[in-house]
């Protein structure tokens, strides 16, 4: 895989999985704009691509910030030329605190609706213009399996990843002949920041796992539910990518990628 010459933007990319996904596609030579709400961790991940000889430069957001991406989005051009690649990876799983409340809040809905959704179509809508004018672009989403099937404990965070793969399939079809492809990544369980609120929420709301350590289960779910036994990492999330925004998936759009060891079969 080779991806030099490409530009590609991150959002959420200073840590977790989309520093991964960065990291990824540095390797096979890509420029890298890191965006992210955290303005420091941007530069700090920034330096480490361009470590790997490629160029890369951190330019903050806030996703939900119309203005804030307008800037983000002129910046970019500004320095690199061009966008061949958005990754819309930025993403909460509740408002702050959501993990000690039994039922999803208001503001849980509105707080993670506002994130998932609306912030990824407002960076989506500020990067359209430059990709159709190339008549080339590659976008992808991250979704998850929690978007394929409705579970107990984060209805809210569920249902903006199932909007996150309806949105995907929209914008494929409305892009195709823009010679843009847009697809979606759902991963599985990673054990990261955010798990570690998943896991805590579970450990109190489901009987299965009551009483259990966050990272107890998700131990226990890894068993109870991927075929496969392991763990999903950050690096799997960026391998996935790196193929979808590569030439060799050129005639894949549309499509939403489970890389979840199994978990869920369709
Ligand atoms: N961790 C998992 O197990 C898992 C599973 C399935 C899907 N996902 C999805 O993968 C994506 C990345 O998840 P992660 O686990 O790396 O999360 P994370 O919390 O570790 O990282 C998210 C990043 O997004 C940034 N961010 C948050 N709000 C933002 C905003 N409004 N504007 C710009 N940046 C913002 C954060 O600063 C952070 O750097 C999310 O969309 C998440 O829903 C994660």
């Amino acid at each position: 895989m080779d991806l030099s010459g490409h530009v590609a933007i991150v959002t959420g990319g200073a840590t977790g999985i989309g520093r991964a996904i960065g990291m990824k596609m540095a390797e096979v030579g890509a420029d890298i704009i890191v965006s992210d709400i955290d303005s420091d961790a941007c530069q700090r991940t920034a330096s480490e691509f361009a470590a790997l000889g490629v160029r890369s430069a951190g330019i903050p957001a806030n996703v939900t910030d119309p203005d804030a991406v307008g800037r983000m989005v002129a910046e970019s051009i500004g320095q690199f030329g061009k966008i061949d690649v958005l990754v819309n990876n930025a993403g909460v799983a509740g408002a702050p605190g959501w993990y000690d409340h039994a039922v999803s809040r208001e503001e849980d809905w509105s707080f993670t609706f506002g994130v998932n959704v609306k912030g990824m179509a407002i960076v989506t809508e500020a990067v359209l213009p430059h990709m159709k004018e190339a008549h080339a672009g590659k976008i992808v989403n991250l979704a998850s399996v929690a978007g394929r099937q409705g579970r107990p404990t984060f209805p809210h965070y569920s249902a903006t990843k199932a909007a996150v793969i309806n949105y995907t399939q929209s914008l494929a079809n409305e892009l195709g002949r823009d010679n843009i492809n847009v697809n979606a990544v759902c991963p599985g369980l990673l054990w990261t920041p955010m798990w570690g609120e998943v896991g805590a929420k579970y450990a109190v709301n489901d009987p299965t796992y009551e009483g259990l350590s966050a990272r107890e289960v998700f131990d226990k779910m890894i068993e109870n539910i991927i075929p496969l036994g392991r763990e999903q990492t950050p690096e799997d999330i960026g391998d996935a990518i790196v193929f979808l925004v590569s030439d060799d998936a050129k005639n894949i759009t549309g499509q939403s990628l489970n890389v979840d060891g199994g978990a869920f079969l369709n």
